[in-house]
């Protein structure tokens, strides 16, 4: 997956209204991600359709149970040939072992291994929640460097977090640790828009050394989504670029 190409967040509720968006990008290879909406909509086949047409997939159903169940999953995914997918962090080191070995499992021989990372907190969280409703004990950032940590350990490739946070991530768990990051708006955003709370632009994504970004409704939205992507690839890779 093409680290200088942002990801789009394809949260459209059909595989319909998903190859409509895809169909106005021409033959431009892309990296999408197809979450649980559209998975649970259009299932497999559209997965498989999507990479006969040379996008890669993110495949983020941010998988959570017994490690068993876990292992069994991600070797059925690991035959669709999507060039990542992920697992909440909080199930814990033996279910995310489970994931990686069901990976290694599935992949037929001769092709790439996923890159597989785990799910810290989800960028729609606020501190209060984890106080009053989770009861954590600890801060959300102490939690979210718990939960890579784990993430690290299970042998996994990266996590999915808050831009706010790859700096320390990358501090912590090194530069070949991966950081996957939803949060992405562009500057004239306001905050209160919509549920994501720990946003950032990519120039700034970039700076702060998001290996991967995510990008949803500021394209998916757009009345241009085509313009907007331009946009927000001309920015991630000029910030790249300059950050070399
Ligand atoms: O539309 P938006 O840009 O907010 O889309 C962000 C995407 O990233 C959504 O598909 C959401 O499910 C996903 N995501 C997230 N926060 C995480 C993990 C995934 O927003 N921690």
């Amino acid at each position: 997956m093409d680290k200088k190409k942002p990801i789009i967040a394809l949260d459209f509720k059909s595989d319909k209204d998903a190859l409509i968006f895809l169909d106005l990008f021409s033959n431009e290879e892309l990296n999408v991600k197809i979450g649980m909406e559209l998975f649970y909509s259009a299932g497999p086949d559209f997965v498989r359709e999507v990479v006969r047409k040379g996008h890669s997939v993110f495949l983020d159903l941010k998988l959570y149970d017994i490690p068993n169940t876990i292992e069994h999953a991600m070797a059925q995914l690991a035959q669709l040939e999507v060039s990542m997918l992920n697992v909440h962090a909080s199930g814990g080191v033996d279910m995310m072992r489970a994931a990686r070995n069901g990976l290694e499992q599935g992949v037929s021989k001769g092709k790439e291994q996923p890159i597989l990372i785990g799910v810290t907190q989800l960028t729609s969280r606020d501190p209060k929640t984890n106080e009053d409703e989770m009861q954590l004990a600890v801060t959300q950032a102490e939690s979210i460097l718990n939960l890579a940590e784990l993430t690290q350990k299970s042998g996994l490739d990266g996590v999915v977090c808050s831009p706010l946070e790859s700096e320390k991530i990358h501090q912590k768990f090194g530069t070949d640790f991966l950081t996957v990051t939803p949060g992405i708006r562009l500057s004239d955003h306001k905050n209160g828009q919509d549920d994501q709370v720990r946003i950032t632009t990519p120039e700034k994504a970039a700076h702060l050394g998001s290996d991967y970004i995510v990008v949803g409704r500021p394209i998916t939205k757009a009345t241009d989504p085509v313009k907007i992507y331009e946009v927000i690839l001309k920015e991630w890779q000029e910030a790249l670029g300059g950050i070399k």
